[in-house]
């Protein structure tokens, strides 16, 4: 069945960040997918469901840079608790994107974590080249393909010369689909999050063509 046009919902699209795990990437994707939608004139707003506030605190960075240099693209984001889903997205009809970073240890928040995937267009699972982490996203990804919710893995922090890589990559394709696109343990990655900025703010970054890749990738699956 077709989906409803983004005017016809009460919300822009959905993008939702989503791991058991802490540390896999779900922040650093958020922000750097809220980037690459407003650098295509996307009005996007990011909503950070995790109490740690990592995006929230990484937007109040950027609204600094921005008074210095106005030119930095605007990323709105806001903070909400996970129970008060239904409210947060209320609110978000004038946005094309809605980006939603949420905690790690879902089971603590399962039926609110689960209602909200269903509520997105598309969510993506960040995973590192571990066992550790293929033993926690794993699961949850079979749960979201049980409930018919769209999901890929992103793997992340990767190092393509590792048999750790090949291993996690096999493991992860026997369970759901993995977006084509890695990212690479880089130090942009950080550093720039830690400014307040994505990877895609810098004209020449390293690693530009992996995020405006990544940022085709999920445009795509969210029907943007
Ligand atoms: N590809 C990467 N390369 C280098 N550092 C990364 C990368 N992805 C994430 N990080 C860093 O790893 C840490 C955890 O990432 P984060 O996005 O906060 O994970 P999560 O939100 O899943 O807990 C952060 O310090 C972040 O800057
Ligand atoms: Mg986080």
């Amino acid at each position: 069945m077709p989906r409803p046009k983004a005017a016809a919902r009460p919300h822009g699209r959905i993008i939702l960040l989503s791991s058991p795990k802490g540390g896999t990437g779900k922040s650093s994707l958020a922000r750097n997918i809220l980037v690459s939608a407003a650098k295509s004139d996307m009005r996007v707003l990011g909503i950070d469901f995790d109490p740690q506030g990592t995006l929230h605190k990484w937007f109040l960075r950027r609204e600094q840079v921005r008074e210095r240099f106005p030119d930095c693209l605007q990323v709105e984001v806001k903070v909400a608790a996970i129970g008060e889903w239904r409210s947060a997205l209320k609110t978000t009809g004038e946005f094309d994107l809605v980006v939603l970073d949420t905690p790690p240890s879902i089971e603590i928040h399962y039926n609110a974590a689960m209602s909200l995937c269903s509520a997105a267009d598309f969510v993506v699972v960040p995973c590192g080249a571990t066992q550790d982490d293929v033993d926690a996203s794993t699961p949850w990804m079979a749960t979201l393909i049980q409930a018919g919710v769209p999901a890929a893995f992103v793997l992340n922090k990767t190092n393509r010369r590792t048999k750790s890589y090949e291993t996690a990559r096999t493991k992860l394709l026997q369970v759901g689909p993995l977006c084509p696109v890695e990212i690479p343990l880089l130090e942009d990655i950080h550093v720039s999050a830690g400014k307040g900025l994505a990877v895609l703010d810098f004209a020449k970054a390293k690693a530009g063509d992996t995020f405006d890749a990544l940022w085709s990738y999920v445009a795509r699956e969210a029907r943007l």
